[in-house]
């Protein structure tokens, strides 16, 4: 069990935990030669697993970056799964996922709408919720989102149901949509003077007839009133964190956050996942944040690891995920593989919703 989840002084904790940049005591070395050390022979740095190493890192040399076609289509084959087959283990209950990081520019978007493709393409009926004004997860999934098409603001505000709202995605069986529009800016304000303001998500939510397997909310870059929104409504909050410096800044506050929440507003709510995102195995920072994060938050990082990968942010400007747009890339192979991990861990350890 992680402590930053349960008590008042986890911010000191994850102070201390988040601290080897500044080599503090205590905090095991670096393990990397110093800048002046001789390299060792190339092999010694290859993992004794390379397919598992090829799956989960990107890798600088071109070799690497173009896979051999057949072991691209194979893994194309796999990850579009077009015989439909249920090959990701259902949950008993709909797990909620909130996908929150009050900084911008992580990878939430790109995650909640990978994440959800992979899942939906594997037998997983999946809801995703754009809570966020800029509508980046409705663009990535080519929902309609523009100006007048009922969105999330309006199950928010005026109490439309879900379902009114709700769009299936072309192309991806399983797979349903709620839109934000750029109405969901005023929303922020607006839902200050409504009557319970912080559970208008988790009721619109909890009162959706159609059974879900997952919900996904991709939340805004903020911890304002539309994340606490998502935070009410969900069991689970699934952090992606990107492997850069400045990305554990602002991690206290969420953590934080989360807490209030889980004390005052929603017992059941618990960090279950962190992903790290936008991995670059060229950069020690990268492996540096990599080892602090799961030093400090063990088991709830998951082993896939998302890679900085050129695929990636390419597919939203074609209005797909990557899983579709380049399902033979290593974007797509590790984001499959998170899927899967996900799938597997919610598998053991059946999580419940009310209702
Ligand atoms: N693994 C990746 N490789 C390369 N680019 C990526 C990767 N993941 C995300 N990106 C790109 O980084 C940018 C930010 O990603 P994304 O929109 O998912 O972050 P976000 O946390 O949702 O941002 P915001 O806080 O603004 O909502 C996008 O342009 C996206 O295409
Ligand atoms: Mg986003």
């Amino acid at each position: 069990m992680i402590p930053i989840r349960r008590n008042a002084s986890a911010a000191v904790r994850f102070e201390a935990a988040t601290s080897s940049y500044q080599q503090a005591p205590g905090v095991v070395p670096d393990p990397r030669p110093a800048p002046d050390t001789p390299a060792p022979p190339a092999e010694s740095y290859e993992p004794a697993d390379t397919e598992a190493a090829y799956v989960s890192r990107e890798t600088p040399t071109r070799e690497e970056d173009d896979p051999p076609l057949a072991m691209e289509a194979m893994r194309a084959v796999q990850i579009l799964n077009p015989s439909g087959e249920v090959t990701m283990p259902r949950p008993e209950r709909t797990r909620v996922m909130c996908v929150a990081n009050q900084k911008g520019g992580v990878g939430k978007t790109t995650t909640t709408v990978n994440l959800a493709v992979a899942l939906a393409l594997h037998g997983n009926r999946v809801l995703v919720v754009d809570l966020d004004p800029q509508g980046n997860a409705s663009t990535g999934l080519n929902v309609p989102h523009h100006t007048g098409v009922p969105d999330v603001y309006d199950c928010l505000i005026n109490s439309v149901p879900l379902e009114d709202v709700a769009q299936a995605v072309e192309g991806i069986p399983n797979l349903w949509c709620v839109p934000a529009t750029i109405d969901l800016a005023g929303a922020e304000i607006e839902l200050v003077s409504v009557v319970a303001r912080e559970s208008r998500l988790d009721r619109a939510i909890t009162a959706y007839p159609g059974h879900f397997d997952y919900v996904f909310i991709d939340c805004p870059p903020s911890l304002g009133l539309l994340t606490v929104n998502a935070l009410v409504a969900a069991q689970e909050v699934l952090i992606p964190i990107q492997c850069e410096y400045y990305a554990l800044e602002g991690l206290n506050q969420l953590i934080n956050n989360i807490n209030l929440v889980r004390q005052h507003l929603n017992p059941r709510l618990e960090v279950s996942t962190i992903l790290l995102t936008m991995y670059d195995r060229r950069t020690r920072l990268a492996d540096a944040v990599e080892q602090d994060v799961r030093n400090h938050f063990g088991d709830k990082v998951l082993q896939a690891v998302i890679p900085r990968n050129v695929r990636v942010s390419e597919a939203p400007s074609y209005g797909q995920s990557v899983m579709t747009y380049d399902p033979g890339s290593r974007g797509a192979t590790s984001y499959f593989e998170a899927a899967q991990e996900i799938a597997e861990r919610g598998a053991k350890e059946p999580v419940s919703r009310n209702g």
